[in-house]
């Protein structure tokens, strides 16, 4: 398939420090061009102190919709008009939005998380979750559980105050000392790795941020990394008999969010998933 850009295609950009790294334009344009979106995605370097400037252009609907990433996340938090309340939770913003009453900003990361746990066959709610690492990602992925309807998450952290700080982010959530990780995973039902732990390393050899051994059937294991694909802790969770969610559910969850709402349009996943695996493995092999 190919497509027409004229000057009536909406425009939509993803912005950041470094950002020619970004997935989004590959997973955004493919999800434009499989719903007929007369629509382009494009990467804009945006170093620090230039998220005011960026907003504006949404805000005057100049920029159907904005795509955030490091290091802007936090001062696009303040320069929007309206926060959707994971943004305000967080005060951190991945998404902005031309409304009405001006720039609105979203943050879908947790969100993102939550509905490819669901789309996986992984309700959370009711589960006990274990939630490794305490950095942006994880407080994302906290904050979301805590409105999904989990019993209870444990948070556990190689730093313990960075737990204790990223526990405050769901009411049911508790740091625990990470001596106490075993148990933990014991009790838990859900296991997810935030932290960087095996990026870039083969799974087999590779490190796991836990005992691998640890592992059941019945546990439903879950990574954000996704280069490898399947990372150590995943390939020990298939060994064991486990569930898995691997590190593009995310990825491309939070982007369906972000397509939805400059859109209006329910993106096809499958589209924009087969497009994140296709640009990993033309960088990656
Ligand atoms: P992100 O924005 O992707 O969440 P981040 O904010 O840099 O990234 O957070 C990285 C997380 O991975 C932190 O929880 C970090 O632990 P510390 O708070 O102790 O630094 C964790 N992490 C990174 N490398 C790690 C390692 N080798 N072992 C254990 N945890 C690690």
């Amino acid at each position: 398939m190919s497509r027409r850009i004229t000057a009536s295609t909406r425009m939509s950009l993803v912005v950041g420090d470094p950002v020619r790294h970004s997935l989004s334009p590959a997973l955004h344009n493919a999800a434009y061009l499989a719903a007929d979106l007369d629509w382009v995605m494009l990467a804009m370097p945006g170093p620090v102190g230039s998220g005011a400037s960026l907003v504006d252009l949404v805000r005057r609907h100049e920029v159907g919709g904005m795509a955030v990433t490091m290091p802007l996340k936090p001062e696009v938090a303040v320069a929007v008009d309206v926060l959707d309340p994971a943004a305000a939770a967080l005060r951190s913003v991945n998404t902005v939005v031309p409304d009405a009453g001006g720039a609105r900003g979203m943050s879908t990361d947790g969100d993102g998380f939550v509905a490819s746990l669901r789309a996986s066959g992984h309700d959370p709610a009711g589960t006990s979750v274990l939630v490794i690492g305490a950095g942006a990602a994880s407080r994302s992925i906290i904050d979301a559980l805590g409105r999904a309807g989990v019993r209870a998450i444990a948070v556990v952290n190689r730093t313990h105050s960075g737990a204790v700080e990223a526990a405050q982010f769901a009411p049911m959530a508790l740091a625990v000392e990470h001596d106490q990780l075993d148990g933990a995973a014991a009790s838990s039902n859900i296991i997810v790795n935030t932290t960087s732990v095996g990026m870039g390393q083969d799974a087999a050899g590779g490190a796991s941020p836990l005992d691998v051994t640890l592992l059941r059937a019945d546990h439903v294991v879950a990574d954000i990394v996704y280069h490898p694909l399947q990372t150590a802790l995943l390939a020990a969770a298939v060994s064991a008999g486990a569930a898995t969610v691997d590190g593009l559910g995310m990825l491309v969850h939070q982007a369906a969010l972000q397509c939805e709402a400059w859109t209006g349009v329910t993106p096809d996943v499958s589209v924009m998933r087969a497009a994140a695996e296709a640009e990993l493995l033309a960088r990656h092999g």
